[in-house]
């Protein structure tokens, strides 16, 4: 990893210890109807009669867990994983930030979540049936992570990844990334901001080949966030790993933001300037047992 883009992780990975408030509070939930797709495409979910598939097949250990949501921060993802899954569904959380699993606990009882990164997985070999990574595989995005999610997965299981992708074509969101853009580290990927104009991050597959090649499928949310006022929208914006900078470079962004978010005519002519328009990102593979 270059020395800029671990700065940066660590800085994201500080500003989410303090800020995992704000994150829970204006981060939107995930699309439960992407999160359902994506559960199918894993093998968790039966796209023809929508019943779930959470029984354990004769060669799954009981012990086995139906997902292990890697990188998942608040539970923003988690709870509804378990929302599609079902009560009886055994779901496993993993963040590397103390702040966003204690968030992660209050706000998802009846999930087993530690504190750890992707590149140390606690959990034993072959003992997840599919890993998820929702909205953060860009800071793991290695062959250190892929050999541990290879490890605890059971043979044929799948890894998904999903990204809650801005769609940059709404001038509020062009206009707000144009903005991050001006202030983001100058060495940071773009992936960090925009994963779907920069796909670097699947490079790490082709030199670690642990798995099946990606497959996705990307497609508009059914319902998508809306705020209630421009302030919401900047304080939503501000809990991107992406404007992780210093106090007072974060200060004038959210200055300059708001302004923006008031005044550019192209977005008030957008008609709703507080929505923002989102799009499922789902990618997939399946473990290649070596
Ligand atoms: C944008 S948040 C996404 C959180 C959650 N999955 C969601 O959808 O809201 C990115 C998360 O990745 C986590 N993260 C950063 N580095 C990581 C690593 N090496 N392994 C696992 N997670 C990591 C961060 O702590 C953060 O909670």
């Amino acid at each position: 990893m270059s020395a800029q883009k671990e700065q940066h992780s660590d800085a994201a990975r500080d500003m989410w210890e303090t800020t995992n408030d704000d994150y829970e509070k204006f981060r939107p939930s995930h699309d439960k109807a992407g999160v359902r797709v994506l559960l199918e495409h894993l093998g968790l979910v039966d796209n023809v009669n929508q019943t779930n598939g959470t029984t354990p097949t004769d060669d799954v250990s009981p012990t086995t867990y139906d997902v292990l949501d890697v990188g998942a921060g608040t539970g923003k993802c988690t709870r509804v994983i378990k929302d599609v899954l079902g009560e009886d569904a055994r779901i496993v959380a993993l963040d590397p930030v103390a702040g966003m699993i204690r968030q992660l606990k209050a706000n998802v009882p009846g999930v087993d979540a530690f504190v750890g990164p992707c590149e140390n997985i606690p959990l034993p070999d072959n003992s997840v049936r599919a890993v998820v990574s929702s909205q953060s595989f860009h800071f793991y995005a290695n062959e250190a992570a892929l050999r541990e999610v290879h490890r605890v997965l059971i043979p044929g299981g799948k890894f998904g990844i999903n990204f809650t992708g801005d769609d940059e074509k709404y001038p509020l969101v062009h206009g707000v990334y144009e903005l991050i853009r001006k202030y983001m580290y100058p060495e940071c990927p773009e992936y960090y901001l925009n994963p779907l104009l920069d796909t670097s991050w699947k490079n790490c597959f082709d030199a670690a080949p642990l798995f099946t090649p990606l497959q996705e499928h990307i497609f508009p949310w059914e319902n998508q966030q809306t705020l209630p006022d421009a302030e919401s929208v900047v304080k939503l914006f501000m809990t991107y790993s992406a404007i992780a900078r210093e106090p007072d470079v974060r200060k004038e962004c959210a200055e300059k933001m708001l302004k923006l978010l008031t005044t550019d005519p192209a977005i008030a002519q957008n008609g709703n300037p507080l929505e923002v328009p989102r799009l499922n990102a789902l990618y997939w593979c399946t473990k290649k047992v070596q």
